[in-house]
């Protein structure tokens, strides 16, 4: 397992892949919804098994928003989500971000607790799932 930061351009098919089954099939996203135009201004994180196929990705927006945090169901359970979160993050505090934000799925709120991000805020309603913003704070690591 690999966990490695890319840039759009260059994997936008594994990334693609993933996004396509987890929010598309899985989740009912709407294409335009999920494919918002924000994807090659991001920073991509992307997971890919021993044998170069993608399990998951993930990316963090210009303004330190995290988002599109996936793994195919098969890989789950394993630590992939929480590398991934880990990497976005460790390249954020490189690139000397004060905070790092993003809107979890309210279900997936635990999850991003266990990498110091605190709920900050009501719940609200994106492409029809419940969330809630949650933010972490660099300086706190
Ligand atoms: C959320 C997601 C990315 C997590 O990936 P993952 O590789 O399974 O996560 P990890 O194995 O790193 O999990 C780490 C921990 O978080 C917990 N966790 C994972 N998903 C969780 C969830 N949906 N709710 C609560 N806890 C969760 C795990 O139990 C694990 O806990 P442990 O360390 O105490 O055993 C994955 O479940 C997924 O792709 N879900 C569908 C898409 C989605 O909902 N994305 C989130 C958008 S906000």
């Amino acid at each position: 397992m690999k966990v490695t930061i890319r840039s759009f351009r260059e994997a936008e098919s594994d990334i693609r892949f993933v996004r396509d089954i987890v929010f598309g099939q899985e989740q009912n996203v709407a294409r335009e919804v999920d494919w918002d135009g924000k994807d090659s201004q991001s920073i991509q994180v992307v997971a890919i098994d021993g044998d170069d196929n993608p399990v998951g990705t993930g990316r963090m927006q210009p303004d330190g928003k995290i988002g599109r945090l996936s793994v195919l169901d098969s890989w789950r359970g394993q630590g992939i989500g929480q590398k991934m979160l880990r990497v976005l993050v460790e390249t954020a505090e490189k690139k000397g971000f004060q905070e790092v934000f993003l809107h979890a799925q309210v279900h997936a709120a635990s999850f991003y607790e266990k990498c110091g991000f605190h709920k900050n805020g009501e719940e609200f309603l994106e492409a029809g799932i419940p969330h809630v913003k949650m933010t972490r704070n660099m300086s706190k690591i």
